[in-house]
């Protein structure tokens, strides 16, 4: 038996269930969760923003240790410590082998069925299925995932810490390293400075951009991007934004703006804060009925415009993960600064009503 955090319902708040957790089988392992971080997109698959089936145990930005390994599972044994990655990655499919690994062929299709790569998952409720989120059910003190979706990391990293690679910092810092090519020097902006954004905001800062202008609308989100390292910061809701930046730029624009929110609104002015010739990267995930239009002649033939999608910061799991964990090692990544509460499994809707507030950063489940 695990204790499980399961979503139900769309729109209710989660439930604290007791689930059978059946072993793991060819090509998996069982992990048990020393820490999860709560993400939006959590709280976007509880709202309905997210399509996932459900019942489901959510949480997919965990980190834990190894206590059982599959048939045939040959880089991991039993008490490695690992990070959780929602997208699997095998490493030899037509995306894996062009460095696109976030697209992985086998690993995306669990994100869709919400089981593990069969389609079916491994937690019980009287005897019925309860999905698991992303390959991973992190709200979980237990949980099964797909052995290419278990990232070995040095055990020296504490979980908590290790928890948050899993998501926010992959996706922020990666978008940054990753999907935009920034070049030394470069003026960016970032919309939105959430868990998400203040990783962008770091790996732009680490990707060598001189000038970083943080976008949101709560000032205390606004003081934690100064500490990550935006060397400047605009409150949306005291003006245009965009007219801001062009005023913090010469008029020009920043060479590459992210939205981290993923509003019709934020995309737009985060396409419209960039330069001629510059880069637009789209990381926050926005519903199915968000558009986005520009004029094709003025918004890009003439103005020579890139935008981009970013899934999961265009990030090799195998590669990036124990990479950001050794800069974490080494100091140069923050992440004891993103914790901004431990709480226990129980007060996981206290966390989706924590996001909007100025002082929290992430809320980390911690398990005992
Ligand atoms: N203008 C500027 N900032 C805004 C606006 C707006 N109109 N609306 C919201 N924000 C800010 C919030 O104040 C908050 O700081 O955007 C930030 C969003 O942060 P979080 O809620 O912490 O979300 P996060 O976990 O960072 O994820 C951001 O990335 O991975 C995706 O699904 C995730 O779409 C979500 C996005
Ligand atoms: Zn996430
Ligand atoms: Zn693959």
């Amino acid at each position: 038996m695990t204790k499980a955090a399961v979503c139900r319902e769309i729109g209710k708040p989660l439930e604290i269930l007791d689930l059978e957790l059946q072993a793991p089988k060819a090509g998996e392992v069982r992990v048990r969760l020393g820490a999860s971080g709560v993400c939006h997109s959590d709280l976007s698959v509880q709202n309905g923003t997210l399509l996932q089936p459900v019942p489901a145990v959510l949480g997919h930005e965990g980190a834990g240790t190894v206590v059982e390994v599959g048939e045939g599972v040959e880089h991991l044994a039993v008490g490695d410590h690992v990070v959780i990655s929602w997208v699997p990655q095998c490493g030899t499919c037509y995306f894996c082998e062009r460095d696109q690994g976030e697209l992985c062929e086998v690993g995306s299709a669990a994100l869709i069925t919400g089981g593990l790569l069969d389609g079916t998952s491994r937690f019980l409720l009287q005897g019925q299925p309860v999905l698991q989120m992303a390959a991973a059910g992190t709200f979980s003190e237990e949980t099964v995932v797909p052995a290419i979706g278990a990232v070995k990391i040095d055990p020296d990293v504490p979980l908590e810490q290790a928890a948050l690679i899993g998501c926010g910092v992959l996706t922020g810092f990666g978008a940054a390293v990753n999907t935009a090519s920034i070049r030394q020097g470069d003026s960016v902006a970032v919309v939105g400075c959430g868990g998400v954004g203040l990783n962008v905001i770091q790996g732009a800062r680490h990707a060598g951009a001189e000038r970083i202008i943080a976008v949101d609308m709560v000032d205390g989100k606004l003081e934690r991007a100064r500490q990550f390292g935006a060397t400047d910061t605009l409150n949306a809701g005291a003006g245009d934004p965009v007219a801001q930046v062009m005023e913090l730029t010469g008029g020009r624009g920043a060479d590459v703006s992210f939205e981290v929110i993923g509003l019709e609104q934020t995309i737009e002015q985060s396409f419209n804060m960039a330069r001629r010739g510059g880069q637009t990267i789209l990381v926050g995930v926005p519903t199915i009925e968000t558009n986005f239009t520009t004029p094709a002649a003025f918004g890009l033939v003439f103005a020579e415009k890139t935008v981009k999608g970013c899934w999961y910061g265009s990030s090799n799991v195998h590669r990036d993960v124990p990479k950001l964990a050794r800069l974490y090692m080494e100091g140069e990544l923050m992440l004891d600064e993103l914790i901004s509460r431990e709480i226990a499994l129980e007060d996981v809707n206290s966390a989706f009503e924590a996001m909007g507030s100025g002082d929290v950063a992430r809320s980390v489940i911690k398990y005992s």
